[in-house]
This record gives structure tokens, C-alpha cells and sequence, in this order.
């Protein structure tokens, strides 16, 4: 099964009020517990500096559970998310007209072709970045930095370190070319340094951060937050 098919088809098959279980936010098929979430709200606002003046862009927001928790600390924004089954969710629950919003968009076409991007102060990408096809991740990074002007830190979060895919695969059978499929289940698995070079690549400078021990896969991910880099 494709990730499409998880992203599209999966959440009409749970509750509606399954927030967490519609983006598969679960361990051992449970939706994660609200001390998870919380680390995760407090790791996104000390990434991000979040203020309560920010305007904030969450791209691949899914059904909003998480952007509207952390739309709460700054002034709102706009999450976008190509699944329509999810923005349907985020909309009919999560939306503040005219202060939250959702919208139905790929990512990489939103970045390089919406009108009014320069709005956005801060950034968010959560459990989603190590999904987009290299190129595609490429393209939304450079064209963040090109045209979001106002955005000061970008926070892309929960990101597979492929340092500790033993961390992981703890058998040791890590199948061909898996860390390089974003059609997997986990996406592209990324060393530190491999990002931070996608970032300079892209127009960014990469700091990184990890979850306290208790989060649930700290053992294996960390947190990036990029600043634009001087263009010199
Ligand atoms: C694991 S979910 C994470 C959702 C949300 N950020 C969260 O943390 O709860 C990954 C999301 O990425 C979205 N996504 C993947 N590729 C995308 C693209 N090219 N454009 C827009 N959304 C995309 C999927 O539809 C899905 O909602």
C-alpha cells in the first residue's frame, strides 16, 4: 500500500473524532497519550520562538489536530495538506475563519505559486517532510526561502535519523534502498548532516534539536529548524 492510500483512504475508515488515529499519530494501534502531544507542542514553540504576533504556515498540517494546538500560542495562519479527506476534518473542526485556516493544496505548488506567502512569519512541517520526494523536497524548501520572506524559523519536525535506524530496525534487516523511499512507511531516513546539506543547498542554515527521552521515538528521530541563510 502506497502512502497515498494512507493519507487519502485510511482516515474514512476511523472515527470521526479519532484525530490522532486519522494520521496514524498511534503505538501499538492506540492514538498517542496527551503528555506525547504536549512534548511536541512545547518542542514546535521553543523551535520556533513561536510569539503571539507570528503568522503561521503548517504544510502537510493533515486534519489539523496538531496545528490547531499550536495555532493557540501566535496569532493563526494557515495549515495546507493534499488530502482531502483531512482538510475536510480540519476544516469542519479546527477552523477559525479568517484567523485558522485550512486549505486542500500540494505542498511544493502552495509554496512556489500562492499569492500572499509574505504574511507567513513562522514555519512548520511535522511528521511529514521525509515523505515528499527529494525533488519535491527540495523545491518546497527553496521555495520557502524565495518567497515566504517573512519567515524567520522553519521547524520540520520529527524527522528519521539515519544514524539510528538501528534504533529501528533493531534485528538489523534494513531492506534495499528503504531509507531512500518516501513511499515508505517511515520516508527518506536523513543523517544530521545530510540535512543540514539539503538546508545549505536550499537557501537555509540547520540547527538541530532532540525530543526529551520519554517521547515515544526519540530514540530514532530528531527535530530541524532552519533560518535563512545570508545570501551572499
Ligand atoms: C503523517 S501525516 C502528518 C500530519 C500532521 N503534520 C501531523 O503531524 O499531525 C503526513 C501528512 O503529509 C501530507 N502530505 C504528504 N505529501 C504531501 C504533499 N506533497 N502536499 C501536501 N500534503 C502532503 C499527507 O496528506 C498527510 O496529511
Amino acid at each position: 500500500m502506497s502512502n497515498e492510500y494512507f493519507y487519502k483512504e485510511f482516515p474514512k475508515t476511523c472515527a470521526a473524532d479519532d484525530f490522532w488515529g486519522q494520521v496514524r499519530r498511534t503505538v501499538n494501534g492506540k492514538p498517542v497519550g496527551e503528555d506525547q502531544i504536549a512534548m511536541i507542542v512545547d518542542a514546535v514553540r521553543a523551535g520556533l520562538d513561536l510569539q503571539a504576533a507570528d503568522c503561521l504556515l503548517d504544510l502537510c498540517c493533515g486534519n489539523g489536530a496538531l496545528s490547531t494546538r499550536i495555532f493557540a500560542h501566535c496569532s493563526g495562519g494557515l495549515g495546507v495538506d493534499f488530502s482531502g479527506v483531512l482538510i475536510e476534518v480540519a476544516q469542519a473542526n479546527f477552523a477559525r475563519p479568517g484567523r485558522d485556516e485550512y486549505l486542500l493544496d500540494d505542498v511544493e505548488a502552495f509554496v512556489s505559486r500562492s499569492a500572499g506567502v509574505e504574511r507567513f512569519t513562522k514555519g512548520l512541517c511535522y511528521g511529514s517532510f521525509q515523505y515528499l520526494p527529494e525533488a519535491k523536497a527540495r523545491a518546497v524548501l527553496g521555495g520557502l526561502r524565495a518567497r515566504c520572506c517573512g519567515v524567520s524559523h522553519m521547524f520540520i519536525g520529527n524527522l528519521p535519523d539515519r544514524d539510528r535506524i538501528s534504533n529501528f530496525y533493531r534485528d538489523g534487516d534494513v531492506q534495499e534502498g528503504i531509507a531512500d523511499d518516501p513511499g515508505s512507511p517511515v520516508g527518506i531516513w536523513r543523517s544530521q548532516s545530510q540535512f543540514a546539506e539539503l538546508a545549505r543547498a536550499t537557501g537555509w542554515n540547520a540547527l538541530f534539536r532532540q525530543m526529551p527521552a520519554e517521547y515515544y521515538a526519540a530514540h530514532y528521530r530528531y527535530d530541524a529548524v532552519l533560518t535563512p541563510a545570508e545570501i551572499i
